[in-house]
Protein backbone atom coordinates (compact mmCIF):
# COMPACT_ATOMS: atom_id res chain seq x y z
CA UNK A 1 0.00 0.00 0.00
CA UNK A 2 1.41 3.58 -0.81
CA UNK A 3 2.36 6.00 1.74
CA UNK A 4 0.57 8.62 0.49
CA UNK A 5 -2.70 8.33 -0.99
CA UNK A 6 -3.69 9.95 -4.04
CA UNK A 7 -5.48 12.83 -3.67
CA UNK A 8 -7.28 15.16 -6.69
CA UNK A 9 -8.84 18.34 -6.13
CA UNK A 10 -11.53 20.01 -8.61
CA UNK A 11 -11.25 23.79 -7.56
CA UNK A 12 -14.05 24.89 -9.78
CA UNK A 13 -13.15 28.74 -9.03
CA UNK A 14 -16.16 31.24 -9.64
CA UNK A 15 -17.76 28.92 -11.99
CA UNK A 16 -21.18 27.30 -12.38
CA UNK A 17 -25.35 27.91 -12.08
CA UNK A 18 -26.72 26.28 -9.06
CA UNK A 19 -28.37 23.52 -11.89
CA UNK A 20 -24.92 23.06 -12.98
CA UNK A 21 -23.59 22.58 -9.60
CA UNK A 22 -26.08 20.17 -8.76
CA UNK A 23 -25.72 18.05 -12.23
CA UNK A 24 -21.92 17.91 -11.76
CA UNK A 25 -22.13 16.51 -8.11
CA UNK A 26 -25.11 14.15 -9.16
CA UNK A 27 -22.78 12.75 -12.58
CA UNK A 28 -19.55 12.63 -10.61
CA UNK A 29 -21.34 10.17 -7.55
CA UNK A 30 -23.16 7.94 -10.76
CA UNK A 31 -20.28 7.51 -12.61
CA UNK A 32 -17.57 7.14 -10.21
CA UNK A 33 -18.66 4.24 -9.06
CA UNK A 34 -17.36 1.50 -11.62
CA UNK A 35 -14.77 0.87 -12.06
CA UNK A 36 -14.21 1.86 -8.13
CA UNK A 37 -11.07 4.76 -8.07
CA UNK A 38 -9.01 4.61 -5.05
CA UNK A 39 -8.36 8.29 -4.79
CA UNK A 40 -9.16 11.11 -2.52
CA UNK A 41 -11.53 13.62 -4.27
CA UNK A 42 -11.96 16.97 -3.28
CA UNK A 43 -14.70 19.23 -4.48
CA UNK A 44 -13.93 22.99 -4.22
CA UNK A 45 -17.57 24.52 -5.40
CA UNK A 46 -18.29 28.16 -4.77
CA UNK A 47 -19.32 29.19 -0.94
CA UNK A 48 -23.58 29.74 -2.37
CA UNK A 49 -23.56 25.94 -3.99
CA UNK A 50 -21.90 24.50 -1.17
CA UNK A 51 -24.97 23.30 0.93
CA UNK A 52 -26.50 21.92 -1.82
CA UNK A 53 -23.07 19.89 -2.42
CA UNK A 54 -23.21 18.96 0.87
CA UNK A 55 -26.47 17.39 0.69
CA UNK A 56 -25.91 15.46 -2.49
CA UNK A 57 -22.51 14.43 -1.38
CA UNK A 58 -23.29 13.34 2.34
CA UNK A 59 -22.31 9.84 3.12
CA UNK A 60 -20.31 9.83 -0.14
CA UNK A 61 -16.97 9.31 -0.67
CA UNK A 62 -16.50 12.48 -2.50
CA UNK A 63 -15.48 15.12 -0.77
CA UNK A 64 -16.16 18.86 -0.09
CA UNK A 65 -13.84 22.00 0.22
CA UNK A 66 -14.12 25.28 0.33
CA UNK A 67 -12.11 27.73 -1.97
CA UNK A 68 -11.32 29.83 0.82
CA UNK A 69 -12.29 31.05 4.70
CA UNK A 70 -11.37 33.52 7.54
CA UNK A 71 -9.71 32.41 10.41
CA UNK A 72 -11.28 34.55 12.91
CA UNK A 73 -14.93 32.79 13.60
CA UNK A 74 -17.18 35.76 13.83
CA UNK A 75 -17.30 39.68 13.82
CA UNK A 76 -18.05 42.72 11.79
CA UNK A 77 -16.52 41.65 8.19
CA UNK A 78 -18.78 42.33 5.55
CA UNK A 79 -18.50 39.46 2.97
CA UNK A 80 -16.97 37.32 5.03
CA UNK A 81 -17.22 33.93 5.96
CA UNK A 82 -15.17 31.80 8.68
CA UNK A 83 -13.71 28.83 8.85
CA UNK A 84 -15.63 28.41 12.10
CA UNK A 85 -18.73 28.36 10.00
CA UNK A 86 -17.72 26.42 6.80
CA UNK A 87 -16.34 23.77 9.11
CA UNK A 88 -20.34 22.81 9.64
CA UNK A 89 -20.48 22.13 5.55
CA UNK A 90 -16.92 21.18 4.82
CA UNK A 91 -14.00 19.16 5.84
CA UNK A 92 -10.85 20.68 3.32
CA UNK A 93 -10.16 24.20 2.51
CA UNK A 94 -7.73 25.66 -0.17
CA UNK A 95 -5.27 28.45 0.97
CA UNK A 96 -3.21 30.71 -0.94
CA UNK A 97 -4.24 29.73 -4.24
CA UNK A 98 -2.57 32.18 -6.64
CA UNK A 99 -5.60 34.02 -7.82
CA UNK A 100 -5.98 35.07 -4.25
CA UNK A 101 -2.76 36.44 -4.52
CA UNK A 102 -3.10 38.37 -7.29
CA UNK A 103 -6.70 39.47 -7.40
CA UNK A 104 -6.90 39.63 -3.65
CA UNK A 105 -3.37 40.74 -2.88
CA UNK A 106 -3.42 38.62 0.04
CA UNK A 107 -0.55 37.40 1.83
CA UNK A 108 1.43 35.28 3.91
CA UNK A 109 -0.46 36.44 7.34
CA UNK A 110 -3.44 35.22 6.29
CA UNK A 111 -2.56 32.46 4.80
CA UNK A 112 -0.40 31.36 8.03
CA UNK A 113 -3.43 32.07 10.19
CA UNK A 114 -5.71 30.03 7.85
CA UNK A 115 -3.71 27.33 7.78
CA UNK A 116 -3.21 27.01 11.60
CA UNK A 117 -7.36 27.16 12.22
CA UNK A 118 -7.72 25.09 9.36
CA UNK A 119 -5.54 22.30 11.04
CA UNK A 120 -6.79 22.90 14.45
CA UNK A 121 -10.45 22.29 13.21
CA UNK A 122 -9.07 18.90 11.41
CA UNK A 123 -9.71 20.33 7.94
CA UNK A 124 -8.02 18.80 5.11
CA UNK A 125 -5.54 21.57 4.33
CA UNK A 126 -4.10 22.50 1.06
CA UNK A 127 -1.33 25.15 0.51
CA UNK A 128 -1.17 26.52 -2.98
CA UNK A 129 2.52 27.81 -4.12
CA UNK A 130 3.93 28.66 -7.43
CA UNK A 131 5.78 30.70 -9.08
CA UNK A 132 4.83 33.33 -11.85
CA UNK A 133 6.04 33.48 -15.46
CA UNK A 134 8.77 36.33 -14.67
CA UNK A 135 9.73 34.81 -11.57
CA UNK A 136 9.87 31.12 -14.01
CA UNK A 137 11.97 33.30 -17.11
CA UNK A 138 14.69 34.79 -13.98
CA UNK A 139 15.21 31.37 -12.62
CA UNK A 140 14.08 32.19 -9.19
CA UNK A 141 11.35 29.26 -9.27
CA UNK A 142 12.96 27.55 -6.10
CA UNK A 143 13.50 30.64 -4.41
CA UNK A 144 9.92 31.25 -4.64
CA UNK A 145 8.92 28.34 -3.68
CA UNK A 146 11.49 27.94 -0.62
CA UNK A 147 10.04 31.42 0.74
CA UNK A 148 6.38 30.64 0.35
CA UNK A 149 6.60 27.63 2.38
CA UNK A 150 9.27 29.10 4.89
CA UNK A 151 7.36 32.42 5.03
CA UNK A 152 4.09 30.63 6.85
CA UNK A 153 6.29 28.77 9.25
CA UNK A 154 7.60 32.13 10.76
CA UNK A 155 6.87 33.76 14.04
CA UNK A 156 4.71 32.32 16.58
CA UNK A 157 1.72 31.40 14.11
CA UNK A 158 4.34 29.67 12.03
CA UNK A 159 5.44 27.65 15.46
CA UNK A 160 2.16 26.67 15.72
CA UNK A 161 1.94 25.72 12.51
CA UNK A 162 4.69 22.93 12.36
CA UNK A 163 3.34 22.05 15.74
CA UNK A 164 -0.09 20.87 13.88
CA UNK A 165 1.68 19.69 11.15
CA UNK A 166 3.54 17.30 12.90
CA UNK A 167 0.23 16.12 14.99
CA UNK A 168 -1.25 15.31 11.59
CA UNK A 169 0.66 15.43 8.64
CA UNK A 170 -1.70 13.50 6.50
CA UNK A 171 -3.96 16.51 6.56
CA UNK A 172 -1.53 19.00 4.93
CA UNK A 173 -1.47 19.05 1.21
CA UNK A 174 0.56 21.17 -0.83
CA UNK A 175 -0.14 22.22 -4.24
CA UNK A 176 2.60 23.36 -6.35
CA UNK A 177 0.91 25.06 -9.33
CA UNK A 178 2.99 27.22 -11.53
CA UNK A 179 0.84 30.11 -12.53
CA UNK A 180 2.31 30.51 -15.91
CA UNK A 181 0.47 26.85 -16.09
CA UNK A 182 -3.12 28.02 -14.55
CA UNK A 183 -5.67 28.17 -17.45
CA UNK A 184 -3.56 28.72 -20.17
CA UNK A 185 -3.11 24.88 -21.43
CA UNK A 186 0.83 25.50 -20.86
CA UNK A 187 1.45 22.63 -18.72
CA UNK A 188 4.96 22.10 -16.95
CA UNK A 189 7.47 19.77 -17.91
CA UNK A 190 6.58 16.49 -15.87
CA UNK A 191 10.23 15.89 -14.84
CA UNK A 192 10.71 19.58 -13.59
CA UNK A 193 7.64 19.11 -11.48
CA UNK A 194 9.05 15.95 -9.87
CA UNK A 195 12.43 18.06 -9.28
CA UNK A 196 9.96 21.12 -7.89
CA UNK A 197 8.29 18.19 -5.85
CA UNK A 198 10.49 16.46 -4.37
CA UNK A 199 12.42 20.27 -3.48
CA UNK A 200 8.92 20.76 -1.85
CA UNK A 201 9.30 18.04 0.32
CA UNK A 202 12.78 18.99 1.39
CA UNK A 203 11.96 22.43 2.47
CA UNK A 204 8.76 21.25 4.62
CA UNK A 205 11.18 18.87 6.19
CA UNK A 206 12.61 22.16 7.89
CA UNK A 207 9.72 22.15 9.89
CA UNK A 208 8.05 18.60 9.69
CA UNK A 209 9.08 15.31 11.03
CA UNK A 210 7.25 13.14 8.60
CA UNK A 211 7.95 15.24 5.25
CA UNK A 212 7.45 11.57 3.66
CA UNK A 213 3.43 11.73 4.25
CA UNK A 214 2.70 15.13 2.72
CA UNK A 215 0.92 14.61 0.06
CA UNK A 216 2.43 17.01 -3.29
CA UNK A 217 -0.39 17.77 -6.39
CA UNK A 218 0.40 19.58 -9.49
CA UNK A 219 -1.82 21.68 -10.39
CA UNK A 220 -1.75 23.67 -13.86
CA UNK A 221 -3.83 22.50 -17.28
CA UNK A 222 -4.15 18.83 -16.00
CA UNK A 223 -6.68 17.13 -18.28
CA UNK A 224 -7.24 13.49 -18.91
CA UNK A 225 -4.76 12.85 -21.39
CA UNK A 226 -1.89 14.60 -19.32
CA UNK A 227 -2.27 13.52 -15.82
CA UNK A 228 -1.04 10.03 -16.23
CA UNK A 229 2.62 11.96 -17.03
CA UNK A 230 2.39 13.30 -13.45
CA UNK A 231 1.03 10.40 -11.69
CA UNK A 232 3.96 8.66 -12.68
CA UNK A 233 6.26 11.21 -10.82
CA UNK A 234 7.58 9.93 -7.55
CA UNK A 235 6.74 12.94 -5.56
CA UNK A 236 3.62 13.59 -6.98
CA UNK A 237 0.53 12.29 -5.49
CA UNK A 238 -2.36 14.07 -6.99
CA UNK A 239 -3.83 16.73 -8.94
CA UNK A 240 -5.28 20.44 -8.08
CA UNK A 241 -7.24 20.67 -11.38
CA UNK A 242 -9.31 23.28 -12.36
CA UNK A 243 -11.11 23.78 -16.00
CA UNK A 244 -11.39 20.19 -16.34
CA UNK A 245 -12.98 19.54 -13.08
CA UNK A 246 -16.11 21.55 -14.39
CA UNK A 247 -16.78 18.15 -16.45
CA UNK A 248 -17.36 14.62 -14.71
CA UNK A 249 -15.69 12.41 -17.24
CA UNK A 250 -12.88 14.38 -17.50
CA UNK A 251 -12.43 14.66 -13.87
CA UNK A 252 -12.79 11.20 -12.98
CA UNK A 253 -10.19 10.58 -15.74
CA UNK A 254 -8.09 12.24 -13.73
CA UNK A 255 -8.70 10.66 -10.70
CA UNK A 256 -8.91 6.96 -12.24
CA UNK A 257 -4.98 7.77 -14.08
CA UNK A 258 -3.84 9.06 -10.26
CA UNK A 259 -5.61 5.58 -8.73
CA UNK A 260 -3.52 3.78 -11.69
CA UNK A 261 -0.76 5.45 -11.72
CA UNK A 262 0.25 5.03 -7.33
CA UNK A 263 -0.76 1.55 -7.26
P1 LIG B 1 -6.55 24.87 -14.53
O1 LIG B 1 -6.61 23.37 -14.34
O2 LIG B 1 -7.77 25.44 -15.14
O3 LIG B 1 -5.28 25.28 -15.20
O4 LIG B 1 -6.52 25.51 -13.04
C1 LIG B 1 -5.60 25.04 -12.12
C2 LIG B 1 -5.90 25.63 -10.80
O5 LIG B 1 -5.73 26.82 -10.60
C3 LIG B 1 -6.44 24.74 -9.77
O6 LIG B 1 -6.43 25.36 -8.52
Amino acid sequence: MAERKPIVGGNWKMNMTRDGATQLCHSLLLEAVEPQIDTEIVLYPPYVWLTDAATILSESFIRLGAQDGLAESNGAITGGVSLTMLSELVDALLVGHSERRSIFSETTDKFSQQLVSALDMNLLTTYCIGENQTEQESGLTYQVLEEQIGSVFEGATGHHLAQAVNKNPGALVIAYEPVWAIGTGLVAQPTDVQDRAEFIRKEISNYCDAPQLIRIQYGGSVTQKNAGDFAALKDVDGALVGGASLNAEDFLSICRAFSVGKH
